[in-house]
C-alpha cells in the first residue's frame, strides 16, 4: 500500500499531508499551467469582470470553444460598466454559437446589478447574481478575490474521486467528492490552487487515458495506487436522448429571408431564428407543418439538420419557398447573404447553411 495516499478515514498526519499535496500541486502549476486570456500568472492584479466573464462562458462549454468568444467580449466591452450599457440584441448577436442562451440573458442582468452596486465580495454575495450557480460563485471568490473556497466543477470530481479511490457512481457521490474536496481545499493561494486542479484534470487527470506517470500528485492518490484511477469516477447511465422532429422555414423574397425573434423564456429564448414548427417527439404530418408555416406558400423540403441539446437530439427539416409574387409581410428580413452571420444559434446557423446550399 501507499503511505501517502490521500484517505478520507484520516491517518497518520492529515493536514501535513493536505499541505504536501498542495505544494505539490501548485509547484507543478507554476510551471505548466495553462496560459488563458482570462487568467493572471505570478499574482498580477485580477479583474473580477474577467473572471466572472470567463466563468460564466465556461459553464457547460469548453475553454476551446470559449476562447474566441471571450477575447470578443472583451475587446467589444472592456468593462462590467460597458455591457451593462450594451442593447440586449448586441450582446445575444455576440453569445451566438455558444449556446445555453440563458447565461446571456442573465449576463447583461448582472451586469446592471454590478455596475450599479459593485461586486459582491464574497462567495455568498456573488451567488445571489442572476447566472451564478454555487460553482461559478466558489470559483469566482477563489480566483477574482483569493478567498477559501471549494471549487468543484466535473474536471474536480473526477480528480477527487482518482485521489480518494471513491467508488460511488455519480450522480449518488457528489456530496461525499465535494465533502473530500473541501478538506483539501484550505490552504494558501487559493485561487491559484482552483486553477490548478481544474487544470489537472483537464490535461493530465483526463477522462481516458489518465497520464499518471506525469501526473504531480501520483503519490498521494489512492486511486492509482488501487489500480482503479481510469475507471473513475463511476457514472450511473444516464438515460439516452430523446429524438425529436421539427420543420424551420426558410422564406425567400427578393433575395431577403425571413427571420423571428424567439420568446424571451425557454430554449434558444431572446435569440433571432428561422420560424419553426413544433419540436415534437413524432413527425408531425405535412398538414400540421403547413399549418406552422409563416407563410401559405409551395413548401419544398431541401433534406434535415442536426443538433444535439442536452435535452433532446433534434431532427430539422428545412423547407424552403421562394416566393416572389407574393406580397411582404412584415417582419425581419435580411439579405440573404447576411443571414450566416445574423447571430444565429447554431442549430439554425446549419438550417440556413442547408437551405441556402451552403454545404
Ligand atoms: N473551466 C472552468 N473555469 C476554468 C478556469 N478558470 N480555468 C480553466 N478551466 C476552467
Amino acid at each position: 500500500v501507499n503511505a501517502n495516499a490521500l484517505s478520507l478515514t484520516g491517518g497518520e498526519s492529515p493536514i501535513r499531508k493536505r499541505a504536501d499535496f498542495r505544494q505539490a500541486l501548485l509547484s507543478w502549476y507554476d510551471a505548466f499551467g495553462r496560459d488563458l486570456p482570462w487568467r493572471v500568472r505570478d499574482g498580477g492584479a485580477v479583474d473580477p469582470y474577467r473572471v466572472w466573464l470567463s466563468e460564466i462562458m465556461l459553464q457547460q462549454t469548453t475553454v476551446a470553444a470559449v476562447r474566441g468568444y471571450f477575447l470578443a467580449f472583451t475587446a467589444r466591452w472592456p468593462s462590467v460598466e460597458a455591457l451593462a450599457q450594451a442593447p440586449g440584441a448586441q450582446v445575444m448577436q455576440a453569445w451566438a454559437g455558444l449556446g445555453y442562451y440563458s447565461r446571456a440573458r442573465n449576463l447583461m442582468a448582472a451586469s446592471r446589478l454590478v455596475a450599479a452596486q459593485g461586486w459582491p465580495p464574497d462567495e455568498a454575495g456573488l451567488r445571489a447574481l442572476p447566472g451564478v450557480g454555487a460553482y461559478t460563485a466558489a470559483a469566482i471568490a477563489a480566483i477574482a478575490y483569493d478567498q477559501q473556497a471549494n471549487v468543484v466543477d466535473g474536471n474536480v470530481e473526477r480528480v477527487i474521486a482518482r485521489l480518494f479511490a471513491i467508488t460511488t457512481p455519480l450522480p449518488v457521490a457528489k456530496s461525499a467528492l465535494r465533502a473530500a474536496a473541501a478538506d483539501l481545499a484550505v490552504g494558501i493561494r487559493p485561487g491559484d490552487y482552483a486553477q490548478a486542479l481544474m487544470d489537472l484534470g483537464s490535461t493530465v487527470c483526463t477522462p481516458r487515458a489518465p497520464r499518471c506517470e506525469s501526473c504531480p500528485v501520483a503519490r498521494f492518490c489512492a486511486g492509482r495506487a488501487a489500480g482503479l484511477a481510469a475507471g473513475l469516477p463511476a457514472k450511473t447511465a444516464k438515460p439516452a436522448r430523446p429524438q425529436r422532429h421539427g420543420v424551420a422555414f426558410l422564406a425567400v423574397r427578393q433575395g431577403q429571408g425571413l427571420l423571428v425573434r424567439r420568446p424571451p423564456r425557454g430554449l434558444l429564448g431572446g435569440m433571432l431564428a428561422l420560424p419553426c414548427s413544433a419540436w415534437t417527439l413524432e413527425p408531425a404530418t405535412t398538414a400540421a407543418i403547413a399549418a406552422a408555416a409563416p407563410v401559405r406558400a409551395a413548401w419544398t423540403d431541401l433534406g434535415a439538420v442536426t443538433h444535439i441539446f442536452t435535452h433532446f437530439s433534434l431532427q430539422l427539416h428545412v423547407w424552403r419557398a421562394d416566393i416572389e409574387g407574393q406580397d411582404k409581410s412584415d417582419g425581419d428580413w435580411r439579405p440573404l447573404a447576411a443571414l450566416e452571420s445574423a447571430g444565429l444559434p447554431t442549430v439554425f446557423k446549419k438550417a440556413v447553411r442547408l437551405g441556402l446550399g451552403l454545404r
